[in-house]
């Protein structure tokens, strides 16, 4: 099956690097088929005006309703009016982007992406928009980026590689930080002594249960230690007895 996934935006060259890595192959084999649009294109002046000064006054301009009414409309008419795509808005107002949020949204067949400006979408478009498709403004975190590009190529990352057939190997989403709850523990590679630093000496070891006990551990200390709020939420059955005394 292929995931179909549209972007409006005024900086279509902002999307260029979706043509490449593992996203560009996974585009290539057809599994994702990704379309960036230029919100200009929807414009019908000579300037092509996407903007204009908030009604009530206050800094900064807002993007005008009928560019995104006009590149929304050409979006839903891509497919069938029965099975809409999800709106994405990204906007540091909106819920916080998470792991099974990515989860969920691999699963959903088509997507669309609203990339906002300046201080925002007249909220009529969002009005407009809920009437035709779910919605749903999307925050990557507590931080302000000039627009929605960035979030974008983050959040469309983040979703692509849970695609099936996307990564080669899906054992490697498995052990993911934020996949159960825990950070990932450190990882090694050779050579075993590196500027006189040791690889840990249970990894040589052959002996796979106690790997496994040393990676839990670091995992738990690691967590502890960068993301109390996420050890917080562990369910208590989640932890064994060894884990407890870490
Ligand atoms: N656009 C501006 N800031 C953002 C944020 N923190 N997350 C998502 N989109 C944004």
């Amino acid at each position: 099956m292929t995931v179909r996934l549209d972007v409006v935006s005024i900086f279509p060259d902002y999307l260029a690097p979706l043509d490449l890595s593992l996203i560009g192959t996974a585009r290539r084999k057809g599994l994702i088929d990704l379309q960036v649009h230029d919100l200009r294109d929807f414009t019908h002046d000579r300037h092509r005006t996407v903007d204009d000064t908030p009604y009530g006054g206050g800094a900064g301009m807002v993007m005008r309703p009928e560019p995104w009414g006009e590149a929304l409309d050409h979006v839903l008419a891509q497919g069938p009016a029965d099975a809409p795509p999800h709106l994405i808005v990204p906007g540091p107002g909106g819920v916080p982007f998470t792991q099974a949020m990515a989860r969920d949204l691999a699963q959903q067949p088509w997507l669309a992406f609203a990339c906002g400006r300046y201080e925002g979408i007249d909220e009529r478009v969002y009005d407009e928009a809920r009437e035709h498709m779910p919605v749903s403004v999307v925050s990557l975190g507590d931080y302000v980026l000039n627009g929605g590009e960035v979030a974008v190529l983050a959040m469309v990352e983040a979703i692509a590689r849970l695609i099936p057939g996307v990564i080669g190997n899906a054992l490697s989403l498995v052990e993911e930080s934020h996949e159960d709850g825990l950070l990932e523990y450190p990882v090694y590679t050779k050579p075993p002594v590196w500027r006189a630093r040791e690889v840990p000496e249970v990894l040589l070891s052959g002996h796979h249960a106690a790997i496994a006990r040393w990676r839990r551990d670091e995992r738990l200390r690691r967590t502890a230690g960068r993301r109390p709020d996420m050890l917080a939420t562990l369910d208590e059955q989640d932890l064994d007895a060894r884990d407890r005394q870490v």
